[in-house]
């Protein structure tokens, strides 16, 4: 396992920090390669993920050093395009806590989550015109379904970073807690996340996920399955006699 990521297993989810402070956690081939070993343990066992960063910081973006290096066939590879985009399909539902910095790659990392937790500090955009490259990794369309095509269309073309206030406006993040807080609250929400029906949970993130003209074709898909469920009928029917325990 790498040393620039850090994974502890909760009782409710599973915790994953960068752990690359002295580089401002930039994202290396040695954390994509992390991440990647990280999404095939989750894909075959489902829990609820929780990324962070250490030292203050989420991340500050790919690892400029190694970017500077690579060449027309390494941006086909699309190689943070392609880890993100595992994360962001992961069964069960992915939270970041998002701390200081989350530039670039970090932020395209911070959008591939389903629920974002901001700190006080958060400092989230996409520079990558100002180093010669576009944000392949998600964040000219995740960027924008999250907030929309005008203010994605702002922070894309002028590289403007939006610190806590602005993000919670905008939604990029749905709340801003001190850093304590705001890894407490991921923890709770994945034990909440926890208590609920996995299936139903799983079901819900592919529908989330599925494109436009999928719906409602695959909602009724999903929900045909559950109807049939032992837990569907076990837990409407704890609701329903509830009251005479
Ligand atoms: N890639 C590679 N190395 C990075 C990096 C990145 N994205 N971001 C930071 N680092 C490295 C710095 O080169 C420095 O390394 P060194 O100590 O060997 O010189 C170290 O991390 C600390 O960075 P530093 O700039 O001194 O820290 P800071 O706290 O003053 O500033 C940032 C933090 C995030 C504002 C600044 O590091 C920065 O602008 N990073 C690049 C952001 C960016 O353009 N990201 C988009 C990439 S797609």
């Amino acid at each position: 396992m790498s040393q620039s990521l850090r994974i502890e297993e909760r009782d409710t989810h599973v915790l994953a920090t960068l752990d690359r402070p002295e580089k401002r956690n930039a994202i290396d081939q040695e954390l994509v390669d992390a991440l990647h070993e990280l999404c095939a343990t989750l894909e075959s066992e489902p829990r609820t993920l929780v990324l962070t960063g250490a030292g203050g910081t989420f991340a500050a973006g790919a690892d400029i050093a190694q970017l500077r290096e690579r060449r027309a066939d390494d941006a086909r590879a699309g190689i943070n395009t392609r880890c993100f985009a595992r994360i962001r399909s992961l069964p069960m539902p992915v939270i970041a806590v998002v701390d200081g910095y989350a530039l670039g790659g970090g932020a395209e990392l911070a959008y591939a989550a389903d629920i974002r937790i901001g700190t006080p500090s958060l400092k989230i955009g996409n520079p990558e015109t100002g180093l010669g490259i576009i944000a392949a990794a998600g964040a000219t369309w995740r960027l924008r379904e999250i907030v929309g095509e005008p203010l994605a269309a702002e922070i894309l073309l002028t590289g403007r970073v939006l610190g806590a206030d602005e993000a919670l406006a905008a939604g990029l993040v749905t709340r801003v807690l001190e850093p304590d807080e705001a890894r407490d609250e991921a923890a709770r929400i994945a034990a909440r996340i926890a208590a609920l029906d996995p299936a139903a949970t799983q079901a819900t993130k592919r529908a989330l996920l599925a494109p436009r003209d999928a719906h409602p074709a695959i909602d009724l898909e999903e929900q045909a399955v559950l109807f049939e469920s032992p837990e569907k009928m076990r837990r409407m029917t704890a609701f329903l006699e509830r009251k005479k325990k």
